[in-house]
């Protein structure tokens, strides 16, 4: 292999300008293709910015023709030569209109055939392209997502120092806590026995933070949750989290607003003028189903039980009775829809706990699953009511608890709007939703669990509710949502100290329980709290909305696959007897390894 004695690079191929025209130049890189047509070897040389056209022909010296000859893709190069106007110009490309007549011609590194083309547009399974990353990060797209994270990384440090907040890093091996997630156990080797955890968030230390003065704090946070991976989340993904103190819930909305409109100046050239529409928790579930409202369109779901409370129907009235509800929504033009394509949408809303899935389509004859209940009377109310046109497919669920409406409902809309093109995917929309309830239910548990995080603040309007009705408490919990995706989520957080021991006794926790994990915060609280509250974004979110795409794992570097698994260092992998004697653990599994793929 060749050296790169006594060559240094001058410029990148995308870099370069006219004024380099009929100059000596020298690039680095890779070898896209070479085409060898006798006389004449083209090679398309890739680097981080671009491609760039080298051309190696009878004039030049017969130690670069010969090497040219050899070169294959993926080869690494370094070439010297002069930029020439090229005779057969390509204007789409930015380095279309030159190439490089080489002159000198070094081949740093040799390739074997890789197991993918590196091409802008890739077909190849998912897979295969993360078992090979480093190969797959060559392409275009890839390298633009890179970059596009890492201006908005930048831009986003640039931000919040300038608006005074401290960059502070919290630990990684901290202490397991219940609540939240599954955590990932590190096991230590001084205390045998006893485990470190990584961080779920770094929602506890950021708080503490504030109670030794910092005021303003954020960070560009890696967090570690053990959980069921979706095409939106990782099992290691990294928020931007910061924490103010002295504050309302107002001040840390209208700071995060002013970053947002910021960065989409910043990354996509576009001034969001408007302030962010708010939803209240109760109007998001009730109009569009969902607590991450897509508003860029509407289709809202529309309640029709006092319409159908008397029908022949069974269904719908026993779920009124039950003190549920019928609701619809109205999916534009849908009507022509065949049997076998509602019958899908019928699956889809099962998935999400409802029942079955009713439907009508208006015109001069009605078509519909539950025709011979419906007198046209009603049929002509109902359409007046819900603003449908013939030829609209009215899509119905029911059910004894209003929720599993509102989300069966709520997730068929978001289906509905996509496959419907209800609305232009290259527009964003932002919106707040806020007072959201503090505690929800488990039925697996039976007991309330926070809905944020333990730490959240009740609505003070309804403390009294705190022993009289839990379920009805309202947080000062806000999450900041972008086309249909939770971007992130803060609150006010309690800064007494019995009302987050009440907290703790709401959550099931004894006074003992609650004193064994979070000793550190009740005796922090002990000492002068400040009001504070803050919020953290999903960077890994954001990137991918910023971009358009809706796959988390082509924003992150190294991402891990559904299984939690990394295709390419194939962690996680087994350890030696040493290493778990170290640790004194003893492996307790007769599972053969899962294997890695998906
Ligand atoms: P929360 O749990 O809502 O709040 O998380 C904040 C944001 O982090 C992102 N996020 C994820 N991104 C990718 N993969 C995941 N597994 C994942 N989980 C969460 C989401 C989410 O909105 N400490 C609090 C914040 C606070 O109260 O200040 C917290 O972590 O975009």
């Amino acid at each position: 292999m060749e050296s790169l004695e006594g060559l240094k690079r001058t410029a990148l191929c995308a870099d370069l300008s006219e004024e380099s025209l009929e100059q000596e130049v020298t690039l680095m890189g890779w070898c896209q293709v070479q085409r060898d047509l006798g006389g004449l070897i083209f090679i398309s040389l890739r680097d981080r910015s671009g491609i760039m056209q080298l051309v190696v022909d009878e004039e030049s010296p017969e130690a670069v023709r010969d090497k040219a000859s050899k070169v294959r893709s993926e080869y690494v190069l370094a070439v010297k030569g002069l930029m020439r106007e090229r005779e057969n110009p390509n204007p789409e490309m930015k380095t279309g209109l030159w190439e490089i007549h080489v002159n000198e011609l070094r081949i740093l590194s040799q390739s074997k055939t890789p197991p993918f083309y590196i091409e802008e547009e890739s077909d190849v399974k998912e897979s295969l392209r993360l078992k090979h990353r480093y190969l797959d990060l060559r392409r275009s797209p890839m390298q633009r997502n890179l970059n596009v994270r890492s201006d908005i990384t930048n831009f986003t440090r640039q931000f919040f120092s300038q608006e005074g907040f401290l960059d502070i890093e919290t630990p990684m091996l901290g202490k397991s806590t219940p609540e939240g997630a599954r955590d990932y156990l590190v096991p230590s080797r001084i205390f045998p026995g006893k485990f470190f955890a990584l961080p779920q968030s770094p929602q506890l230390y950021k708080q503490l933070l504030m109670v030794s003065g910092v005021d303003r704090y954020f960070q560009i946070a890696k967090c570690f949750r053990d959980e069921d991976l979706r095409a939106d989340r990782q099992p290691e993904f990294t928020q931007i989290d910061l924490e103010m103190s002295f504050v309302k819930q107002e001040d840390v909305m209208s700071l995060v607003e002013s970053y947002l409109k910021a960065l989409w100046v910043e990354v996509k050239g576009q001034h969001v003028e408007d302030a962010f529409p708010r939803l209240t928790w109760e109007e998001a579930m009730r109009r569009f189903g969902s607590d991450k409202p897509d508003i860029r369109f509407g289709m809202e779901l529309q309640d029709i039980s006092d319409l159908v409370k008397d029908t022949d129907f069974k269904v719908f009235t026993s779920a009124i009775e039950a003190g549920g509800r019928v609701e619809l929504i109205v999916a534009p033009g849908a009507g022509s829809m065949t049997r076998k394509e509602i019958d899908k949408l019928q699956d889809f809303v099962k998935d999400y706990g409802a029942g079955g899935l009713a439907w009508l389509v208006p015109g001069e004859t009605w078509r519909g699953s539950i025709l011979k209940f419906m007198d046209d009377e009603l049929l002509s109310k109902l359409k007046e009511e819900t603003a449908a046109k013939d030829g609209d497919l009215l899509l119905i669920v029911s059910d004894r608890n209003f929720r599993t409406v509102q989300t069966a409902l709520g997730a068929l809309r978001s289906h509905l709007g996509k496959m419907l093109e209800l609305y232009d995917p290259s527009t964003d929309a932002f919106c707040w939703v806020t007072d959201f309830p503090l505690l929800e239910w488990d039925e697996e548990e039976k007991r309330f669990v926070a809905v944020h995080h333990p730490f959240t603040m009740p609505n003070e309007e309804d403390l009294d509710l705190l022993d009289k009705d839990p379920g009805k408490v309202r947080a000062l919990a806000y999450d900041i949502v972008l086309n249909g995706y939770e971007l992130g989520g803060g609150s006010i957080r309690i800064h007494d100290q019995d009302l987050q021991n009440k907290m703790f006794e709401l959550l099931g926790f004894s006074k003992e329980q609650a004193y064994e994990n979070f000793s550190f915060l009740l005796e922090a609280f002990q000492y002068g709290v400040p009001p504070h509250g803050g919020l953290a974004i999903g960077l890994d979110r954001l990137v991918m909305l910023a971009l358009g795409i809706d796959n988390i794992k082509e924003v992150i570097a190294f991402p891990k696959v559904q299984s939690s698994a990394d295709l390419m260092t194939r962690a996680p992998g087994f350890v030696s007897d040493r290493q778990l004697e170290d640790l004194s653990l003893a492996v307790n599994t007769s599972e053969p390894e899962k294997a890695q793929e998906e």
